[in-house]
């Protein structure tokens, strides 16, 4: 790639080694400045440079390459820097920019003041996280920086074209450009980076030491060249690093010696649980982060991991599958589990990111979960109090019902706890749960408008209450009933209409009895749960993608198996089946206290209809598919009463208006539902799913009745309830190519 006007004319690089050296190279390559100049106080690495072609020119002295230069950036070890930078002071170009790349910004900024007497504005700290166990400029290259991250850290006061310019030069190294807090910068990279190297130094040390000749070495395998790869740095760099970012650092080892303290008293004690304990949640954090650098977890790449799905027109929908498991019961499998005595065993538990995020925030409260594997998720429960404050926020990615079942459970701790979400869940309203919790002596933060993060404080008794819900939601019903569980006295919640009773159901799974009385569901808070075993069906709202799917694609004929049939969740069913639908129940039976079947689903004419209010709820995750096969309807669908649709993790009513006529298929939004006449021509085009996992697989439905091609954006969030969408639906006959990260 070359730049047409590139961002400097003249870049003076002071320091050649690793990074100094591959930046001027880039620099050279990418045609990022018109001139590099290079200064080493090593004489060779100097007339290296030349001769290797990473710099154009050779300065005498460090004056001389800043002379005219309107980049200056520092590549000297950080401890050299304040000489460099009184060296440079007074030959400094008007205009110019000045940066470094050192490890540590904390220190850069305190030797910029000593010497400026303040942080000029033209003074933007930088680190590329990029290098190698090498050094030297013999080990430069141009490509070190390519899909590798730079950190910035500019000043409040910082020259804003100033950073503009400095990233658009990092950018064309390939690199991805960051910024931050100067501090922010130090701890971070003292947890990433400098307590690693500090530890990867001392094991080889300390084994160097016990055996003089070192014989032991000859036996080391992979595991020891994996973990001490980073103890071949250059020793004077390092440190250097330690001593400018000293306190941070000392923090780190700190936190690290107690946990190691704890480790080998474990392994003194033989406490094998608190082994794997440690080490289950370790790997899970370790398997999380792999994903993250191979960009497969939304819950870090939500920002720019974008999946985009290419629908081809037409197609049949055949054959015999089983779709992931329920998404609400492998959350309260997770949960009820986690506070249960003994150790619970779920099967088909979806390994999709909600319910991961769930299971991993349980194991930042140090709960031991193995697997899941194949579905399968071993949990060590700790008892109704034996939870212990995470470190940091828990982290629910885009998961509302996480966020509100938690909300209920954690108000009742004796710790402080913060929820968090993605930008998506960062939306959704959390005052439906927060003023009845308050109302029961909770005490809960949220931000503006009741949106989260939501900051739970611990430490404070509950009472039973009585709630009415004003909304049909299973979550906040759910929500109350937990926090029920710890509160004095009785905690009843009525639901205007039914809503998914899961909790209930696992409650008494658990042996905690759930006292129901028509629409009004009581706990009786003091008791304990039981640990058990837990079988998950399949998800019949992933399922209703295929049921709509094979419905209105003519020649199909699909079986869906152990599907979950609880009552309150077959609106999709039964509107379906209103519609004209040919649906078989097959194989009928209840599996620990829920009802499973299997489904035969074969092409029928659909016929629009009025859609019942009383369904609502009973479908409410299903609205998306169902609109989509209103349109493939004879006749006109009318859905009214549903206005939660608006608050999902999308505005489903409007996202999937939108998209439709994207598609040239007309329809009228209402405040609380939608009015479609069906029969309408589904068109090409590109739709939005604005990250709503739902949205994106109703539109890939979509395809199998459309004139042409369709695009659909966004779809990345498909993982958090459907993981393997793509493929079963390819193995089905739908259309599908996704492209970016699934
Ligand atoms: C869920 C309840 C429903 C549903 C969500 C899962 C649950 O939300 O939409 O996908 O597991 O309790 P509401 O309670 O907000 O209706």
């Amino acid at each position: 790639m070359s730049v047409a006007q590139p961002p400097f004319h003249r870049v003076a690089v002071i320091g050649l080694g690793l990074i100094g050296g591959s930046l001027a190279s880039a620099i050279r390559k990418q045609g990022l400045a018109e001139v590099v100049v290079g200064f080493d106080a090593r004489r060779d690495e100097l007339s290296l440079g030349v001769e290797l072609g990473v710099i154009d020119l050779a300065a005498d002295s460090v004056e001389g390459a800043v002379a005219g230069c309107d980049l200056v950036v520092l590549a000297v070890p950080v401890r050299a820097t304040r000489q460099v930078l009184s060296d440079i002071k007074p030959v400094l170009e008007e205009g110019v920019i000045l940066s470094d790349v050192g490890s540590t910004k904390s220190s850069f900024v305190a030797d910029v003041e000593a010497v400026f007497g303040e942080l000029p504005s033209w003074v933007i700290p930088g680190h590329p996280i990029a290098g190698s166990e090498k050094s030297g400029i013999r080990a430069a290259q141009a490509e070190l920086f390519a899909n590798h991250k730079v950190i910035l850290t500019p000043a409040d006061n910082a020259n804003q074209a100033g950073v503009a310019r400095l990233k658009r030069l990092w950018e064309g190294t390939g690199a991805t450009v960051l910024t931050m807090s100067a501090a922010y910068h130090d701890e971070v990279l003292a947890a990433t980076s400098h307590l690693p190297h500090l530890i990867a130094f001392s094991l080889v040390d300390t084994l160097a030491g016990e055996d003089e000749n070192m014989d032991i070495f000859r036996y080391a395998a992979g595991g020891f060249r994996d973990f001490t790869r980073i103890a071949a740095s250059d020793p004077v760099m390092w440190h250097d690093i330690f001593l400018s970012n000293r306190e941070a650092v000392l923090r780190g080892i700190d936190h690290f010696t107690e946990d190691l303290g704890r480790l080998r008293c474990a392994i003194a004690n033989g406490d094998g649980a608190e082994l794997l304990r440690v080490f289950s949640r370790a790997k899970a954090a370790r398997d999380h982060f792999s994903k993250m650098l191979s960009g497969q977890a939304y819950v870090t790449t939500n920002i720019d991991n974008q999946v985009t799905f290419h629908m081809q027109p037409g197609g049949a929908v055949n054959g015999d599958i089983r779709v992931p498991g329920d998404k609400s019961m492998s959350h309260r499998s997770i949960m009820l589990g986690a506070l249960a005595e003994g150790t619970t065993e779920v099967k088909g538990f979806l390994e999709g990111e909600d319910s991961l995020a769930t299971l991993q925030a349980f194991r930042d409260m140090g709960v031991t979960i193995e697997g899941p594997e194949e579905g399968f998720v071993r949990i060590h429960g700790v008892g109704m109090n034996g939870l212990q404050a995470p470190r940091g926020q828990l982290y629910l990615g885009n998961s509302g019902t996480a966020m509100r079942l938690f909300a209920g459970l954690l108000a009742a701790q004796k710790f402080d706890s913060e929820l968090s979400g993605d930008a998506s869940l960062s939306k959704r309203p959390m005052g439906r749960v927060a003023d009845p919790l308050r109302a029961m002596g909770a005490v809960i933060e949220t931000a503006d408008g009741g949106r989260p993060p939501l900051k739970i404080r611990g430490g404070h008794e509950l009472t039973g209450i009585h709630y009415e819900m004003p909304v049909a939601s299973a979550q906040v019903k759910s929500c109350l009933l937990l926090a029920g569980l710890y509160a004095e006295g009785v905690t009843s919640v009525t639901e205007p209409a039914p809503t998914r009773d899961h909790t209930e159901r696992m409650l008494e799974g658990f042996g905690y009895h759930v006292h129901r009385d028509g629409a009004t569901a009581s706990v009786t808070g003091g008791g304990k749960l039981t640990a058990c075993s837990i079988d998950v069906p399949a998800d019949i709202s992933s399922a209703a993608f295929f049921l709509v799917a094979a419905s209105i694609a003519e020649g199909s004929d699909l079986t869906l198996r152990h599907v979950g049939m609880n009552p309150t969740r077959v609106g999709v069913i039964n509107i379906l089946k209103q519609m004209g639908a040919n649906i078989e129940v097959m194989n009928e039976s209840v599996i620990g206290g829920e009802p499973v079947a299997d489904l035969r689903v074969r092409s029928a004419a659909l016929r629009g209809i009025e859609i019942p209010e009383e369904q609502v709820p009973l479908a409410i995750d299903e609205f998306p598919v169902l609109f989509i096969a209103a349109v493939c309807a004879e006749g006109r669908t009318v859905l009214r009463g549903a206005e939660e649709l608006r608050v999902k993790e999308s505005d489903r009513i409007q996202v999937m208006a939108d998209g439709l006529a994207n598609l040239g298929v007309e329809t009228t939004v209402t405040s609380d539902g939608i009015i479609i006449d069906g029969g309408q021509e589904i068109g090409s085009g590109t739709v939005e799913s604005y990250g709503d996992h739902r949205i994106s697989m109703s539109f890939a439905v979509a395809s199998l009745r459309a004139t042409g091609a369709i695009r659909i954006n966004d779809c990345a969030n498909v993982a958090t309830s459907f993981p393997g969408f793509v493929e079963l639906a390819l193995k089905t006959g739908i259309r599908i190519n996704a492209e970016g990260n699934d």
